[in-house]
């Protein structure tokens, strides 16, 4: 019997490579069976995060629990530099989260948190950097499909030890029932429960499954994650005011259903909350002088999809895919950051920003950006009326790799040879398991007539999952794809395989 790098990890709980695995208990844990997390860095602090799995079935009746979280400078955990006690309960589903504060920047940290008596794994986290920081290196995630497939994205990022985050773009989980969007029967990945997730504890109950998958325990355990949702954390093509997949008749309100998506998520994730009810999850990250990461909410704060076909709708100047005070706040953040002269500016978003239809046409479709042109024709506005440059846009959703320039028309005005007039770049993550974009076999030829159609589209794979790493110093900024072979198959058949740009 030949054993995989997973069934290891499933029989040991440890990666045999990495610094921490003397320490770690892994899934053999009873109390600590989804790991552990951490996320939303800042030079100073952390979001910790794990859950306690209550000793019962019945979740509601389990009475509340008492953990002990301790943040040490290494592995063993004996150079503490801060630590405390918190409660959890089944109000929260026995999730925890903890703001670590008054850690050095970039500086790499260990935690592990302990409750009954039992210790967690050992994670390990980072905080960003000071200013004057040479070097940034971020992994780009998004549309992690459980019955799909596995998650060897996951696993080649944990493996990774010159990463400053992972930033995950949305379609962290997927709603629907098993069979839908991928049937994970033969590969014993049935999402539960398993029928479309509609009520909290449907949106509970799906994180808790996804997150006992130890390809993605144990990216969480090696990196602090930046995460921002897509639709799939509530339901297809989700908006401020509905979605594709939400029938009130039979579903309750949209309102009540994204409420619960929103608690559930904010349990799950280790996302440092804001107060209030409203959904607010932009939010941005200050890396030294080196960048700024805005993350925006591109999902639940739109005005509702239209026609594609409809020009004079999509074409109103009063649509939004932000928002009017997320929008006010970008606006602001962008001109923060070049007024700051930091080098880059990033934004980590959902959909594909890039116009993918010529300038009074039907759009193929109004999901993404080319839906809401106003919104980005006011962004390319500010751009180039402040001349805030060195600007980079990270996407996910659409399944495929793409390297774009942005000009505001492809077809006029730009000049692919020298990118003169582009005013940004787009780099779009493949999925981590989810179908790939173009699943017929015949990926190549239509990646190649895609990039003849739209001159601004310079790298384009379609028939691939896996990650992105963007690099990132003061004269540049480079995106790899890192693609991983067969999601059926059971360990990844190649460490990854690079593909020379086509052209
Ligand atoms: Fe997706």
């Amino acid at each position: 019997m030949v054993l995989s790098r997973r069934d290891f990890l499933w029989q040991t709980g440890a990666g045999l490579l990495l610094p921490l695995s003397v320490h770690a208990q892994g899934t053999g844990s009873t109390r600590f069976r989804h790991g552990v997390a951490s996320g939303d860095p800042l030079a100073d602090r952390v979001i910790l995060w794990t859950r306690v799995t209550p000793p019962t079935v019945l979740v509601a009746a389990a009475p509340p629990v008492d953990v002990r979280w301790t943040i040490a400078t290494d592995p063993a955990l004996a150079r503490v530099v801060a630590s405390g006690n918190v409660r959890t309960s089944a109000d929260r589903d026995f999730t925890v989260k903890v703001d670590a504060a008054g850690l050095e920047p970039g500086a790499t940290y260990y935690y592990a948190f302990t409750a009954a008596g039992e210790r967690s794994v050992v994670g390990r986290t980072r905080t960003l950097p000071p200013a004057g920081a040479t070097r940034v290196r971020l992994a780009l995630a998004a549309c992690s499909n459980y019955p799909a497939g596995f998650f060897h994205a996951y696993g080649r990022i944990a493996a990774r030890d010159d990463l400053d985050a992972v930033v995950h773009l949305g379609d962290y989980i997927y709603e629907y029932e098993n069979g839908y969007f991928g049937d994970g029967t033969e590969l014993g990945r049935i999402p539960q429960p398993n029928q479309e997730i509609v009520s909290l504890a449907d949106y509970r109950l799906r994180y808790s499954v996804y997150r006992t998958d130890p390809d993605l325990q144990e990216a969480h355990r090696q990196h602090p994650f930046i995460v921002v949702w897509d639709d799939h954390e509530l339901a297809d093509n989700a908006s401020r005011e509905g979605a594709v997949n939400h029938q009130p008749d039979t579903e309750g309100t949209w309102a009540a259903r994204k409420a619960a998506a929103y608690r559930a998520y904010l349990e799950w994730l280790p996302i440092r909350e804001q107060a209030g009810p409203d959904i607010r999850l932009y939010r941005s990250f200050r890396f030294g002088t080196l960048a700024d990461l805005v993350m925006l909410d591109t999902r639940a704060l739109r005005d509702l999809q239209v026609s594609p076909n409809d020009l004079a709708a999509l074409e109103r100047s009063s649509r939004s895919m932000l928002g009017s005070a997320q929008e006010r706040w970008l606006h602001e953040q962008l001109r923060a950051s070049a007024r700051a002269e930091t080098a880059w500016r990033l934004l980590g978003q959902q959909v594909i920003f890039s116009r993918l239809s010529p300038p009074g046409r039907a759009v193929g479709t109004s999901d993404p950006w080319d839906g809401y042109p106003a919104t980005r024709d006011r962004i390319l506005d500010l751009l180039e009326t402040e001349r805030i440059r060195d600007v980079a846009i990270l996407s996910g959703d659409i399944h495929s790799a793409w390297g774009n320039d942005i000009p505001r028309n492809p077809w006029s005005g730009y000049a692919p040879r020298n990118g003169a007039g582009s005013l940004a770049v787009e780099f779009v993550t493949p999925a981590v398991s989810s179908s790939p974009l173009f699943w017929d076999g015949r990926a190549e030829e239509r990646a190649a007539a895609l990039m003849q159609n739209v001159p601004s589209v310079r790298y384009m794979d379609g028939g691939s999952n896996g990650y992105t790493v963007v690099d990132i110093t003061p004269d540049r900024l480079q995106a790899d794809w890192y693609f991983v072979g067969n999601v059926w198959a059971r360990a990844a058949i190649r460490p990854y395989a690079w593909k020379k740009p086509a052209g």
